[in-house]
């Protein structure tokens, strides 16, 4: 008797697979919809029927180009996120994706639990899709023009009289910048040309930035200068070409060198919301980040601002289409506000960066993704010319070092990543740009780099290049008088007293300059992965790290800071995400008269001061707002219990009518990627 065929069992299995796979394939549909999006068109309708045996993991993945292998998907969707899913049919939506210069497709796959494994894991360790399975795929869809512009954002330039504006394109042709002071007179706009840069996947250094997973086809950058501005207009501008189309008509409000007052809005982390399942967890907190902002940019309506970003930008790490999302995500701030940025380890570390000294180690490590610099170097221009070769005939590393004066502000920018040591060329421009600064011009000085040089949480983390900042930069900042140093990295927000060598020199949070800047962390604008506050081992009855006294305020909140200073005053507030409101602030005094004192009132409406045109003394002025607050609350224990009140209306006093603000916000932020949320 033969004996029984020991794969038998193994080949029935194969066969009934086979065959029911053939039939899913054959019976299943997929359906994406609008095949082309027209500008008006904010999501896209993914439908399936015929799925035989619906299974929880079964899931659609989400492509660009078409061509892209089943492995190489840029995200995905669980089939559970649609109600009627077990019954083998279903609808999905997305928002309105950026364009990609190729179309979309998107595939739907089985994922069966026995192959769910932890061995093929995204960034936070959660089993990722494997690509295998397919059963149906979708036509393809297209969004937008890849000729037109996208992703506008202005910047700074060397000249008082410029501002420069960067943009994509899918292709490398001719596009110009056109400008102007009406609107609707666009016959009397000047033209500039513009430069063109890209970059390709062999200057990429590392994985996933080199490899078919993260590339994609980055476009073209362009870089146009607007010239010979007239200080503080409003200016209106699109870019693009009669060939390859325009842009919207955006606008913002020039520089001007004699201007007695300064706005901005300061954070770092910020990241990117991307509304799909990708191979790393997105920032959705950053929408409201950029929310409020968008609020408070209105609100000051005429008036000048920028806001500094201050490194770990996209979060892209090599997943390149990740930057697209985000310059979609902030160009309705960053298209009207000149936006600043200085590197972070996530837009550059990688192995083989140039410089690695030995107390490095296990600190600048892969953070970039292989992109080691070169998309935040090409997608971005900021003023000055600091530069550092790749070393891979790639595109330098650029933005690294820079400085501006805006109103009464002089801004600083850093790289905590290259080398700032003593004597080295960036060391040697800060203390130069320090040196120089005039401070009856710009009586302050805000000082920014994404690693901090101090922070209560985490301490032992870069606890080896802290130690190097405080020993070659800390002298610089003491001496050279800056008002503010503002760091990120550590994603929540932290003041500190204003310090020499660790040490309070004032633990009021309204003084006279009192001879060493105040350090404040604020890379709370978006990214999470943040113990709340180190825990201590070794001291079991203190569970968290305490709070020593010169860290005077600690904030876990989501949010971003507001600058608002005058000649007389810089005051930097913290607005949480939640509610938009004030959590702390700090106000410093320049011992200058100020000749616009009404600044400050006129966007703050939290504000303690009136500012007077008038040096006070420390003691005088602390007593006076202690008791004016404890007046305040008082009163406003009092008044709580006789009427309860909305809280935000009790503390939020709006330029404009917030709520008819709240809406026009809105409605733009959803407009350009999707609805928001709760709010
Ligand atoms: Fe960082």
């Amino acid at each position: 008797m033969q004996p029984e065929n020991p794969h038998l069992p193994f080949l029935l299995f194969l066969a009934v697979a086979a065959v029911a796979a053939g039939e899913a394939a054959a019976s299943t549909t997929l359906t994406a919809s609008p095949a082309k999006l027209t500008p008006s068109d904010h999501e896209i309708k993914i439908r399936w029927s015929g799925l035989p045996a619906p299974d929880g993991l079964d899931y659609v993945a989400i492509y660009s180009p078409p061509s892209s292998r089943d492995r190489d998907f840029i995200g995905y969707l669980f089939l559970n996120g649609s109600a009627s899913w077990r019954d083998g049919h279903g609808e999905l939506s997305l928002p309105r994706l950026p364009t990609l210069r190729a179309p979309y497709q998107f595939r739907l796959f089985r994922w069966p639990a026995n192959e769910y494994s932890y061995h093929h894991i995204d960034h936070d360790r959660n089993p990722l899709p494997h690509g295998k399975h397919r059963v149906a795929v979708s036509g393809d869809v297209s969004v937008g023009d890849p000729a037109r512009p996208e992703q506008v954002h202005l910047a700074f330039a060397d000249g008082f009289d410029e501002m420069r504006v960067l943009f994509l394109c899918g292709d490398g042709g001719k596009r110009v910048v056109r400008y102007g002071l009406e609107k609707e007179d666009e016959k009397e706009w000047k033209e500039v040309g513009t430069e063109v840069t890209t970059y390709e996947q062999k200057h990429m250094c590392d994985t996933p930035a080199n490899s078919s997973v993260g590339w994609r086809d980055p476009g073209f950058v362009f870089d146009g200068l607007m010239k010979g501005l007239e200080p503080e207009r409003r200016y209106f501008y699109k870019v693009g070409s009669d060939v390859g189309g325009w842009s919207e008509t955006y606008s913002f409000i020039s520089r001007d060198s004699e201007a007695n007052e300064t706005n901005a809005f300061l954070f770092g982390d910020l990241g990117t919301y991307v509304p799909y399942n990708t191979y790393h967890r997105t920032q959705t907190e950053s929408l409201s980040t950029v929310k409020w902002i968008l609020r408070d940019i209105q609100a000051l309506r005429d008036k000048p601002a920028l806001i500094s970003h201050i490194g770990d930008i996209s979060y892209a790490r090599g997943y390149s289409w990740v930057w697209d999302h985000f310059f979609s995500q902030v160009e309705p701030i960053a298209a009207n506000t000149p936006y600043h940025v200085c590197i972070g380890n996530h837009e550059y570390d990688w192995p083989s960066q140039p410089w690695k000294p030995w107390w490095t180690a296990g600190i600048y490590g892969k953070d970039g993704g292989g992109e080691c610099g070169i998309p935040y170097s090409v997608k971005f221009r900021m003023p000055g010319n600091s530069n550092l070769p790749t070393g891979n005939g790639g595109p330098d590393t650029r933005n690294l070092y820079y400085s501006f004066d805006s109103g009464v502000v002089h801004f600083v920018y850093m790289s905590t990543e290259t080398n700032f040591v003593q004597d080295s060329e960036q060391y040697n421009f800060l203390k130069a740009d320090l040196e120089k600064v005039n401070r009856t011009r710009t009586p302050f000085i805000v000082f920014q780099g994404h690693r901090p040089m101090h922070t209560t949480s985490e301490e032992a983390r870069d606890a080896a290049l802290k130690q190097q900042m405080l020993q070659h930069l800390e002298p610089l900042l003491v001496t050279y008088n800056v008002t503010l140093a503002l760091w990120g990295h550590v994603h929540m927000y932290e003041r500190f007293c204003p310090m020499k060598n660790s040490q309070c020199l004032n633990t009021s949070s309204s003084f006279q300059y009192s001879g060493a800047p105040v350090h404040l962390v604020i890379g709370m604008a978006g990214q999470d992965w943040q113990h709340t506050w180190q825990p201590r081992p070794d001291h079991p009855d203190v569970p968290i790290f305490p709070q020593p006294e010169r860290s005077m305020y600690r904030g876990g909140e989501f949010g971003y800071t507001r600058l608002v200073a005058t000649r007389e005053k810089l005051t930097l507030m913290y607005v949480g995400n939640h509610d938009g409101q004030v959590h702390d602030m700090v106000e410093i005094f320049s011992g200058q008269v100020s000749s616009n004192s009404s600044v400050a009132k006129a966007v703050d409406g939290t504000k303690l001061s009136t500012g007077v045109s008038t040096v006070r003394k420390i003691t005088p002025l602390y007593l006076e707002i202690g008791g004016s607050v404890l007046f305040a609350l008082l009163l406003g224990f009092g008044f709580g219990f006789l009427v309860r009140r909305n809280k935000e209306a009790a503390q939020w006093t709006p330029v404009e009518n917030e709520e008819s603000l709240e809406m026009v916000n809105i409605e733009m932020v959803n407009n350009k990627y999707g609805q928001i949320g709760a709010e």
